[in-house]
């Protein structure tokens, strides 16, 4: 089988890395790819979002599967160009990726199918008046987020009718987020501890992976400002079996059951975003595609053939209802620009790359932003590697360790990383 998988940080390499030890692969590419991607499969210089140029090659090419990572081609519709022209791809088309693509979607869905999540409000960006007297009476800390894609930046949790007020003026009459700020969703703000969940679907039946924790904030101690995701680490003791249960019945089950119904069949990975409150599991976002940094702790547990999997979801065709997991605990710390998640500089020489040895040290080291400049590999982009740790289960401890001995061998001008990855599993 020759894999195509699309995209270009630390998923993308984990997601190459990990089809890359399938007896069933043959030749494995990545569009466009890193210095990391580089070492398991070929790079091919076409951009994530050059719809018909990646189909176009991956015709000529013969790829049998396509395995698409970040959300913006999928948002643009990249599994139904694939599909109409009979190739095979793991993903959501672009109806089925509304769940991410569009927050009043997702929470109207969830309302019609009674799946938990916070109580909220939707206003457009005719109904200003309807919002100012929303917000007057509402209850704080209230969370006003952007109806579409946002960068990851549409999210803001306001205090207080002033600051409330202000947001969302500036969010509908401003255009901070443009043509995404124009519906704003209004939702309660929900207390408890979060955690990421996985479901791999063709739209019937559907698996989990590990359940996962990311450490959004800048800072130790979830402080400072959002980011992409700091680090991560698998499985996470607070999401046991039952309460995995839970989820698969109340949240999984509904959402992949509703979608078909709906005529927009969800396939591909379906990622949870969840709180976990005292009054349950609940949902904070649905995302169309693999989280990062959690598929690179993720992956390295799970013990099946990835490109048997992704392959028969592809088909609509998926075989079983659990997958195996490896007795293991994975942790992933990234290292990061300085400056990373405002302005940071690229172009510096990573060092101590080649003395991490996968089998000997038990340390995968994924890159995210990185690019191969002759024999040296200088950073490219905020997040820099996921340096990810694989030790024994249920020794969470230990695993961290592991993963910071490493990281303290890799060296760049400038590089951050957070000091307490994996801390808050440690319970
Ligand atoms: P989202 O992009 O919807 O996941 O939101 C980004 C982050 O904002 C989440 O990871 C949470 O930390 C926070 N957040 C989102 N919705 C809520 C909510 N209803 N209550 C509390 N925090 C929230
Ligand atoms: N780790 C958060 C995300 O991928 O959205």
């Amino acid at each position: 089988m020759n894999i195509l998988v699309i995209g270009s940080g630390g998923r993308e390499h984990a997601l190459c890395w990990k089809l890359r030890k399938s007896a069933h692969a043959g030749k494995i590419f990545c569009a466009p790819g890193n210095a990391g991607t580089a070492q398991v499969a070929e790079n091919i210089p076409i951009g994530a979002t050059d719809i018909s140029a990646l189909a176009a090659w991956a015709s000529s090419a013969g790829i049998d599967l396509t395995v698409v990572g970040p959300e913006a081609p999928l948002a643009e519709g990249i599994v139904d160009v694939f599909r109409e022209r009979g190739l095979r791809i793991f993903g959501p088309t672009r109806a089925a990726a509304r769940l991410e693509t569009s927050k009043a979607f997702a929470k109207d869905f969830m309302q019609k199918h009674r799946i938990p999540t916070a109580e909220f409000r939707i206003f457009h960006d005719k109904e200003y008046d309807l919002l100012r007297d929303f917000l007057r009476d509402a209850p704080y800390p209230l969370v006003l987020k952007a109806d579409g894609l946002a960068a990851g930046k549409g999210v803001l949790i306001v205090e207080g009718y002033d600051i409330a007020l202000e947001t969302a003026e500036a969010m509908l009459r401003g255009r901070i987020f443009g043509e995404a700020g124009r519906t704003i969703v209004a939702e309660e703000y929900l207390t408890g501890i979060e955690a990421s969940v996985f479901a791999l679907t063709d739209g019937n039946r559907f698996v989990t992976l590990a359940p996962a924790q990311d450490h959004k904030r800048i800072l130790d101690g979830d402080m400072g400002k959002n980011t992409g995701g700091m680090g991560a680490y698998a499985p996470t003791p607070f999401v046991p079996t039952e309460t995995l249960a839970e989820i698969k019945i109340r949240i999984i089950k509904p959402a992949i059951d509703g979608m078909r119904q709906a005529g927009t069949p969800y396939t591909g990975v379906l990622y949870i975003g969840l709180m976990l409150t005292d009054r349950g599991p609940k949902v904070l976002e649905f995302n169309c595609r693999f989280g990062d940094p959690e598929t690179q702790v993720v992956l390295p547990l799970l013990e099946e053939d990835l490109a048997v999997l992704l392959d028969e979801i592809a088909r609509g065709d998926l075989q079983r209802s659990r997958v195996n997991t490896l007795d293991a605990t994975a942790v992933c710390v990234v290292m990061a620009s300085s400056g990373y998640p405002d302005a940071y500089e690229t172009g510096k020489v990573i060092s101590g790359l080649e003395e991490i040895d996968e089998e000997a040290d038990g340390v995968i080291v994924f890159h995210s932003g990185t690019k191969r400049s002759g024999d040296t590999v200088l950073t490219a982009g905020g997040r820099v590697l996921g340096v990810t740790a694989i030790g024994p289960g249920g020794d969470l401890q230990k695993t961290i360790g592991l993963a910071y001995r490493a990281v303290q061998r890799i060296r760049f001008d400038g590089a951050y990383y957070r000091m307490d990855i994996g801390r808050k599993g440690i319970v």
